[in-house]
This record gives C-alpha cells, sequence and structure tokens, in this order.
C-alpha cells in the first residue's frame, strides 16, 4: 500500500493509495466545521449510517492509543466492513513520536484505515469526526493531588471541549478516558454546549471488567473447584482450564463468565463495586450468584443478606464468608488494581484500557444492550437519575445502551452510603474545575 503524505499545518497525513484524494482532503473542508445550533436534542449515532467513520484520538502518542489502534483498524468496534478515519492528536513535543504511529498503521496494510493524520492542532484532529476519544492529558506525577491534576487537566479539557464543538459532526459521541475521567467529561461537555450532553459519556468499563475477572476468578477458585462434581468440570472448558493451571500459582486462573456486575461512581478509589445482581453462566446456562455459590457446595445455614438486589426480590443470600470476601477482599482489591498494574509494570494499564474502551464504543455505538437485563457501567451525566446522586456530575450508573443512546437502568437499591461518598468527592471535583475553568477564561480575557 502506497501512501499519499500530505502536510497541513502541523498536521502530517496518510492516506492509502486506492482512496481518492479528493474523499481524503473533503474531510479538511470548513463545512464540517459549523457544527449547528445549540438543540439539546439527540443527533443519530454515527454508525446509524453507512460510509466511513472518522474516529479522532488524543494522547495519540500515549500508550493506550498504541494498544486502542489495532482493536480499530480491525473491525471491533465498527465491523469489519467499515473503514476508518483515524485522526492521531498530540502536543507538539511528541508530534514526532506520533508520525511514528502513523507510520506504523500504515506498514500494517489494513484494508479498514482509510486514513491517518497525525496532528497537534485540535482543530485538525476533530474535523468531521465521528467519535473522539479524549486519552490526552496531564499525568499524575508522584505527590500531586487530585486538585493539582484536575488543575492541569481542565484547560486542555476545555479546549478541546471547544474544538469539538467547532469542528466534530453533529452527531458525534465522545468517550473521555483521561484522568481525573469523570470531571474531565464534565469539563470537556461544558465547554461544548452545542453537542448533547448524552453524547458525552467516561470510561467506568475497565473497572466493570476489573470486577467481573476477579469474581469470576473466585468462583473458579481452587476451594470451590473442590466441591464441583467431576461431571461439572468435563462439561466446563473455562473449569478445566482452572483444574490445570492451579497447580502453578504462576498462572492466573480464568473463571466461568459473570455478567451483571456494576462500578458505580466516580473512577477513583470511592468508587462502588456492585456485585448484588450478579450471574455466573454454570453449564451454559446463566444463573444468580447465589446459585451458583450454592452449586459449589451449599450455603450454610445462618446466611444473611448482603445487599439486596433489585425490586423484584431477587436478593442476594450470601454466606458470612463470602460477604466479608466481597466487602474486604474484592472491593478493595477492584479499587486497587490500577495501582497493583503500575506497581508491576511500571506502567498503567494500556491493554486493559484499551479493551474496555473498545467494548465502552461498541455497546454505544453499536450494538444494543438494551433488553437484556446485563447493561454496563457508563460514566454519562447524573441528570434525572433515579437514585439521589445530585444532578450535573460525570457519575457510573447501570446504563443499558446502543445506537449512540443510554438510558440509566433503574430498579437497583445500591448502597446509599457508597453513592454518597462518590457523589460527595464529584461535587467537590466539579467545584474546583469549574473554578479552574472560570479563572482560565477570566486570564484569557484580559
Ligand atoms: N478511566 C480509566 O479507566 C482509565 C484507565 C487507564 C488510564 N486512564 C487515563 O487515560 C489517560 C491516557 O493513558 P495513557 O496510559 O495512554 O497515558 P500516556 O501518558 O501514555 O499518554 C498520554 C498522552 O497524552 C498526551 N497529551 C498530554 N497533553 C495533551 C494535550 N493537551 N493534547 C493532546 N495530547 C496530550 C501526552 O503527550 C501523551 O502522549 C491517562 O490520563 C490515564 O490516567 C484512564
Amino acid at each position: 500500500m502506497r501512501l499519499f503524505a500530505l502536510f497541513l499545518g502541523t498536521a502530517l497525513a496518510f492516506v492509502p493509495q486506492d482512496t481518492p484524494v479528493g474523499v481524503a482532503s473533503h474531510s479538511y473542508q470548513p463545512t464540517a466545521a459549523v457544527h449547528g445550533t445549540s438543540s439539546n436534542l439527540r443527533r443519530p449515532s454515527p454508525l446509524s449510517e453507512q460510509g466511513d467513520v472518522c474516529v479522532a484520538i488524543t494522547g495519540g502518542a500515549g500508550q493506550i492509543a498504541y494498544a486502542l489502534v489495532p482493536l480499530l483498524m480491525h473491525g471491533r468496534v465498527f465491523g469489519e466492513g467499515r473503514k476508518v478515519s483515524l485522526r492521531l492528536l498530540d502536543i507538539e513535543a511528541c508530534v514526532g513520536a506520533l508520525e511514528g504511529f502513523a507510520m506504523e498503521i500504515q506498514d500494517c496494510n489494513s484494508d479498514l484505515v482509510k486514513e491517518v493524520v497525525a496532528t497537534s492542532d485540535p482543530e485538525v484532529a476533530f474535523m468531521g469526526a465521528d467519535v473522539a476519544v479524549l486519552l490526552g492529558g496531564f499525568p499524575r506525577l508522584p505527590g500531586m493531588e487530585r486538585r493539582d491534576l484536575i488543575a492541569k487537566n481542565v484547560p486542555i479539557m476545555a479546549e478541546h471541549g471547544r474544538a469539538l464543538a467547532k469542528c466534530a459532526k453533529d452527531g458525534v459521541r465522545v468517550l473521555v478516558v483521561a484522568n481525573p475521567a469523570c470531571t474531565n467529561c464534565l469539563i470537556a461537555a461544558t465547554s461544548a454546549p452545542s453537542i448533547p450532553r448524552s453524547h458525552f459519556s467516561s470510561l467506568a468499563r475497565l473497572d466493570q471488567d476489573r470486577l467481573s475477572a476477579m469474581l469470576a476468578e473466585k468462583l473458579c477458585s481452587e476451594e470451590t473447584l473442590e466441591q464441583t462434581s467431576a461431571g461439572a468440570r468435563t462439561q466446563e472448558p473455562e473449569r478445566q482450564h482452572a483444574v490445570r493451571t492451579r497447580q502453578d500459582r504462576n498462572i492466573l486462573q480464568l473463571g466461568p463468565s459473570v455478567r451483571g456486575v456494576y462500578v458505580w461512581g466516580n473512577h477513583s478509589p470511592t468508587m462502588w463495586p456492585d456485585v448484588s445482581g450478579a450471574e455466573a453462566k454454570i453449564d451454559g446456562r446463566w444463573v444468580p450468584l447465589q446459585t451458583a455459590l450454592q452449586r459449589h457446595g451449599g450455603l450454610p445455614n445462618g446466611t444473611r443478606l448482603l445487599s439486596p438486589a433489585r425490586e423484584d426480590g431477587t436478593a442476594l443470600d450470601l454466606d458470612s464468608a463470602w460477604r466479608d470476601w466481597i466487602s474486604e477482599t474484592l472491593v478493595p482489591a477492584v479499587r486497587e488494581r490500577g495501582t497493583k498494574v503500575i506497581e508491576a509494570r511500571g506502567k498503567s494499564s494500556a491493554l486493559s484500557a484499551a479493551n474496555a474502551i473498545a467494548n465502552h464504543l461498541k455497546d454505544w455505538l453499536h450494538s444494543s444492550t438494551s433488553g437484556t437485563h446485563a447493561g454496563v457501567s457508563m460514566g454519562v451525566f447524573s441528570d434525572g437519575n433515579p437514585y439521589g446522586v445530585p444532578d450535573d456530575v460525570v457519575f457510573s450508573f447501570p446504563v443499558e445502551c446502543g445506537e449512540g443512546r443510554h438510558r440509566i437502568l433503574h430498579g437497583f437499591r445500591p448502597d446509599m452510603a457508597m453513592l454518597d461518598e462518590s457523589a460527595k468527592e464529584l461535587v467537590e471535583e466539579r467545584r474546583e474545575a469549574l473554578e479552574t475553568l472560570r479563572e482560565s477564561e477570566r486570564q484569557a480575557l484580559s
């Protein structure tokens, strides 16, 4: 595949030879810069129409982008018949790395990549974007308080929000990942008032995936396997795997599939990982966690209610050992998983973050989780939620979603004290962030 290189200001664009140059250059036409009116009506998802998808990724020279792009160019999110235009944005100092990354994308010779633009100009990056993934931001350095991180990232999110409003397509959907993800999402949306708030979300899926994986591993742990019938082992390949690998403590066990777990609140240590509606796949059937536990030897007498799950009365009875394991081991482990990964790798999660982003985008934009009771965790504006979380913060709830829309699921009875802790933190973050935003706007005017 031979590529054309187009230099546009600080942007470097590669366009595959079989793509007419007119098509590639069309995406730079200023018509796309007029974002429409300040209507709050939802506009169709970028994926509801046929055609190529223009995806802008900020922090394009970073490690998550490096793991995410292969998922996009192999059709994992937008489908194998959908070409993508990739717009990679990073700061001026990283443009060299960005160009190297663009060369590598070119060398992958993917049929699904229509063009790659490497730029340090947000308006070039967001021009005509259908989807924007905001990974770019100031990192948390040792000794930095959360409020320092907010102060550093507010001007970046504000700049990106304004450029999105000016240049992206009407129906653009924006996923904010850069930390502090919820508050960054709030600031990006606040700075782009012409884009409906429902078009913004923040990543909570990685926390949900971590929770699912840990619960699945526990269900398949040595103790529970000891009590599983030999017949069940032969029927369940996942468990066979665990039986093999538990001989070697250095090999992680893989458990059965788990669904119906959610993470509520902020992407911070105040998040609440919730297993009260969990189901596990046992012998090919989805069963409530309680039933899954009973299979593993039954619950002892004197079980007590951990946390009522749903209004329909499907409450969970977990024995005290499980209850303690959930509150003392599982919840802290999910909250601390990011730190553990950094300690082990010397870098933060990238592969799992990219995987979670791909899942988030696919569920939100493409497939629909509607109609199944297995929703997903997503950071969304809290306005009108039924759980008493104050309006006007970005908060992770269980949602059903699809075709670019989402709806906060009703009917849960979450631990209100846990939600309150996260909500208070987010309200405080919002206060600090809006103060910083106002201050930076004042400085810009003076
Ligand atoms: N929400 C989550 O679940 C979750 C999970 C993992 C990581 N994260 C966050 O995602 C972000 C990206 O992670 P990473 O590992 O790729 O980080 P990274 O440090 O490897 O990459 C970040 C990139 O952003 C760039 N950048 C900085 N300022 C920018 C600006 N103004 N415009 C454009 N780009 C800019 C940097 O130059 C860098 O290349 C981090 O903030 C991280 O904390 C969130």
